[in-house]
């Protein structure tokens, strides 16, 4: 059986294909893709014939799943005085030729893709996000939901708010927000920031200290950045409480917030973020939600496929060559983060990197970027054990010699690392171990390969565009 699940008409559509075994243990992920790939818009909100195409090359769908419930979020916006348009998912899909999906809810579905995804057989699981239907925040037992707090009572709705605040894009900027709080002072802002916890954000707080100037906008990030960690650290507490488990799912908007995830280890022994614990990844959670059975998580690389072996030799030469290199090979992440099929890679060591790379990316100056690591040596460059693994770029952790490698550390002295081993990647394992022979580092600087404003580059024409236009190699194959 081929099951379909959808994500759409919010903001950040996506697709998954899953193939269901009716008696069978696993359930296998074929493919699971953002809209924007394919159309070229950012956090593209609907669904596009390209994508649905790229579909159906793993089989028509025999179920289709839709990410929530139609009828709850309708009342919700009604509620909020929202416009409140009828969007009938099912009539959706037929402008597609799609057939008609089961629904299940929004919060049901984040917590479906965390759990029958992870490597736990029993775990918490904890979703908090902006908002769906009614539910903001919620905690589960064993997918068997525990406890819920309801709109306009909303940690992500906060979060959003504060970014629009500070001028930035709200449901898309949050993690420059994020960045932004190293370098302000949590304190200056803090006792005014906290009260807007008990305040409806769902319209932002723009009416919020209106003599705030642009020079504040670090202490504003770096107060929101606090009072969040504490209500997070709050919930992770409440989830530990209630549920006696050691094992947690984290999932949700929410999750992404790497810099807040480093407390989570204060309250769980292990924990699984899924590596797209947002609404798209809802794409996979809808399927889950119903079929009930753990899915084979294997790889992150789920999306298109540009044909041939991992260009190794041609990315080395022109590292060597000119310290930064594009590639686009395999399949595209499915995710915020580029893994090494659709990256920009650099030279993570002197003072210049940093701004040459910005240049391309046009990001704003003071932010860092990620760094690539064999996993076998991680230990000897951050301060981790021994067999640490980083393998979605989702944990941020203390550099030992982060003047040497100036473009991938923070202000704070942390990078968001990603670990790579020959299982996960051997394409890139294989550059790493040829590049620590070349440079005696085996990392390398990783960055998403996309044009300012634009997703990441998808297909063999987006990277060709790329080269075009930043005269910077790009390797496909
Ligand atoms: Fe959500």
């Amino acid at each position: 059986m081929i099951s379909w699940g959808i994500s759409a008409c919010t903001h950040d559509a996506s697709l998954a294909v899953v193939r269901t075994e009716p008696f069978g243990e696993d359930d296998e992920i074929l493919f699971a893709s953002h809209s924007e790939r394919f159309s070229g818009i950012k956090n593209d909100a609907f669904l596009n014939p390209e994508i649905i195409m790229e579909a159906k090359k793993y089989g028509e769908p025999d179920y289709v799943y839709w990410y929530e419930n139609p009828w709850l979020k309708w009342t919700r916006k009604k509620y909020a005085n929202q416009p409140r348009a009828w969007l009938s998912p099912k009539k959706y899909l037929s402008n597609f030729g799609i057939k008609s999906p089961y629904y299940t809810t929004h919060h049901k579905a984040h917590a479906a893709a965390g759990y029958y995804t992870s490597p736990f057989k029993s775990s918490a699981i904890l979703v908090v996000d902006a908002i769906g239907e009614w539910t903001t925040t919620s905690i589960w037992k064993d997918m068997k939901c525990i406890w819920t707090s309801k709109y306009p009572d909303s940690l992500g709705l906060f979060y959003s708010a504060m970014t629009d605040r500070i001028g930035l894009k709200a449901n898309e900027d949050e993690y420059i927000l994020m960045g932004m709080s190293a370098y302000g002072d949590p304190d200056r802002f803090y006792d005014d920031i906290k009260p807007l916890l008990k305040q409806n954000l769902h319209r932002g707080c723009k009416w919020w200290n209106p003599d705030l100037k642009e020079e504040d906008y670090f202490d504003v990030a770096a107060a929101t950045q606090k009072v969040y960690e504490e209500q997070f650290g709050k919930l992770l507490f409440t989830t530990a409480r209630l549920t006696d488990q050691t094992n947690l799912v984290f999932m949700g908007g929410c999750a992404l917030n790497c810099l807040a995830n480093r407390i989570i280890p204060q309250y769980f022994a292990n924990h699984w973020i899924m590596p797209n614990p947002g609404d798209a990844g809802s794409s996979i959670g809808a399927i889950a939600a119903r079929e009930h059975k753990k899915l084979k998580w294997k790889t992150p690389y789920l999306g298109y496929n540009i044909e041939g072996g991992y260009p190794t030799s041609d990315i080395l030469a022109n590292l060597v060559a000119l310290k930064i290199c594009g590639v686009a090979n395999g399949r595209a992440e499915f995710g915020p983060r580029a893994l090494g099929n659709r990256s920009l890679l650099a030279d993570p060591k002197g003072s210049q990197m940093k701004d040459v790379v910005n240049k391309i990316k046009k990001r704003q100056e003071f932010r860092p970027f990620a760094p690539v690591i064999l996993e076998s040596e991680v230990h000897k460059y951050f301060d981790v054990p021994e067999g640490f693994q980083s393998p979605y770029m989702q944990h941020v952790v203390r550099c030992k010699e982060p003047e040497l490698f100036p473009a991938i550390v923070h202000k704070d002295g942390t990078s968001r690392v990603q670990t790579v081993n020959d299982e996960q990647h051997s394409g890139l394992t294989r550059l790493l171990q040829r590049w620590k022979t070349y440079s005696g580092h085996p990392i390398l600087l990783n960055t998403s390969l996309n044009i300012k404003g634009e997703p990441i580059v998808n297909d063999e024409k987006d990277a060709a565009r790329f080269e075009k236009k930043y005269g910077v190699k790009v390797c496909v194959r």
